[in-house]
């Protein structure tokens, strides 16, 4: 049998950012660039190179430290777009471009004031100009979901006569039902033939994106633009997760396709996407959800007991979670938790290992049993890797008495010295809070705070996730904290911002900010 491979193209870090709140800084990008790269997807579009330094170096970075993976930068149809593009992927072993112009009625008089002709030479112009960095060159008709099938035909050929490799078919509004984008693949590959691959990239406005990315596939589409968990745009993009279990558990259906992903790594990296981004899949999503193989009825429970797939299409076990793994304690030793994270899938350096051992240390002396997930907060956690310019040593707080005073007392190092102070407040968060403007000389403004527990049980390891405006003109900046004590976990998250944003203010690091660029 004729196996067909399909492209699986991760867009997590340059859609999937574009996601509310979805931010990530360079090192949490090069992390889940690498978590990818395990999880073997064929192509990593790693950002928009010209949005910002921050997104271009991040993009640079990825292309030198990923090896066996495509690397991608998206560039609108201008020079400067290509260029950036092209040179933060210079160094990668695999790399690609990826341009696009509107092709839509709408977007074309109102966006880009551009004829259809107008529109055509930009697109083959762009596409020359992308040959001169690399030979793979993507091209996307951006509103394909609303363009005329007539004209896109016109603008794929002149684009596939100009070099294009891949020829990207978004709906980008997700407007298009299955069957209409299967019809609309099929119409396009009757031309396109074995010209070049055609791909789709469609969002999930009408809760289709992975319905219409299959239905391509059926008619014709050999690369899937996904993410992570569906991050994305709005409503997000079709779910990585979904589109390749579709594949693999409906092998009846889709017998000659097959992807290179190793569904072993589909969980631990849904895990890393959601502790880096702070936005966790909801409960009953498909194959990532809390909920997607709890069985909670009596009647399925006795079923799974007696034979797994009465109730179960797919195990947990395939995709890597593990729900009878060995759970750590205290008196775990340092092998048995360097085991725990190679089985984890974690490459750490020895002291790397060793730093977070004494984390676990620390933990499991508050915590009675660690599991999986607490030790993948632990590790995702130590890896934002932000400069501490404000360190948080000791929070005292005060007893919460009804009719009291609530207060919090810190001390924090900056520069060297040591800062303590107090403050009272409206209740026991808004000390915390005020105190640490204090010492920090900053009025923070809350936008967002998120608790929760990382496993269950009453000693629970609570991750906080705050968003806070440190000053107007600029986005909120996300922090985490990780504490089996909710107010330390807040106190950490906090200050963990107050550093971003500090250090993006300073220069230290770059942080992604949108540039403004229509896309
Ligand atoms: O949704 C879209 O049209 C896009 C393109 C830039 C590919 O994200
Ligand atoms: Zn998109």
């Amino acid at each position: 049998m004729n196996i067909q491979n399909i492209t699986i193209f991760d867009t997590t870090l340059r859609d999937g950012e574009q996601s509310p709140g979805a931010s990530m800084n360079t090192e949490e990008k090069i992390q889940i660039a690498l978590q990818l790269e395990k999880l073997g997807v064929d192509v990593i579009e790693a950002g928009f190179a010209a949005a910002s330094p921050g997104d271009f170096d991040a993009i640079a970075r990825i292309s030198e430290q990923v090896k066996n993976a495509t690397i991608c930068s998206l560039a609108r149809a201008l020079d400067k777009d290509i260029k950036a593009a092209g040179d933060a992927v210079a160094k990668a072993n695999m790399q690609r471009i990826h341009t696009f112009i509107a092709t839509s009625p709408i977007h074309m008089e109102y966006k880009l004031k551009m004829t259809p002709e107008q529109v055509i030479k930009k697109a083959v112009e762009a596409v020359s100009y992308a040959k001169t960095f690399c030979d793979d060159v993507e091209f996307s008709c951006e509103d394909a979901g609303r363009s005329d099938v007539g004209f896109m035909k016109e603008v794929l050929d002149a684009v596939i006569n100009a070099g294009a490799t891949t020829l990207n078919i978004p709906d980008t509004v997700g407007y298009r039902m299955p069957s209409e984008m299967g019809a609309i693949i099929k119409s396009l590959h009757e031309v396109v033939k074995d010209r070049a691959i055609i791909s789709v990239h469609c969002h999930n406005d009408l809760g289709l994106a992975v319905a219409n990315s299959i239905e391509s596939i059926l008619n014709g589409a050999r690369q899937i633009e996904c993410t992570i968990n569906g991050l994305g745009e709005r409503a997000g993009n079709a779910a990585l997760e979904e589109i390749v279990m579709i594949l693999r558990t409906r092998k009846d259906l889709f017998a000659t396709y097959d992807t290179h992903v190793n569904i072993k790594e589909i969980y631990p990296s849904s895990k890393l996407v959601s502790s880096i981004t702070g936005i966790d899949p909801q409960p009953n999503k498909a194959i990532v959800g809390k909920n997607a193989f709890a069985h909670e009825s009596g009647i399925h429970q006795d079923g799974i007991l007696k034979h797994a797939q009465t109730y179960e299409i797919m195990s947990a076990k395939d995709i890597g979670l593990d729900q009878n793994s060995i759970v750590l304690g205290k008196h775990s030793g340092r092998h048995a938790f360097k085991d725990k994270l190679i089985a984890l899938g974690f490459s750490l350096k020895d002291a790397e290992v060793n730093d977070a051992f004494d984390r676990f240390k620390i933990l499991s002396d508050a915590k009675k049993e660690i599991f999986d997930d607490d030790i993948r907060a632990l590790i995702a956690d130590e890896i934002t890797k932000i400069p501490q310019i404000f360190e948080l040593i000791t929070l005292q707080l005060s007893d919460c008495n009804p009719g009291g005073v609530p207060s919090a007392a810190v001390s924090i190092k900056y520069d060297g010295q040591i800062i303590t102070d107090a403050a009272i407040g409206n209740g026991t968060m808004d000390a915390v809070f005020k105190v640490i403007d204090r010492v920090c000389g900053v009025s923070g403004e809350l936008r967002d705070y998120k608790v929760d527990a990382v496993t269950q049980g009453k000693d629970a390891l609570a991750r906080v996730i705050v968003k806070v405006i440190f000053d107007e003109s600029k986005p909120a900046i996300m922090g985490h904290g990780l504490s089996v004590d909710t107010m330390l976990a807040t106190a950490k998250a906090y200050i963990g911002a107050l550093n971003s944003y500090m250090s993006m203010r300073d220069g230290l690091r770059s942080v992604h900010q949108k540039s403004g660029a229509n896309i």
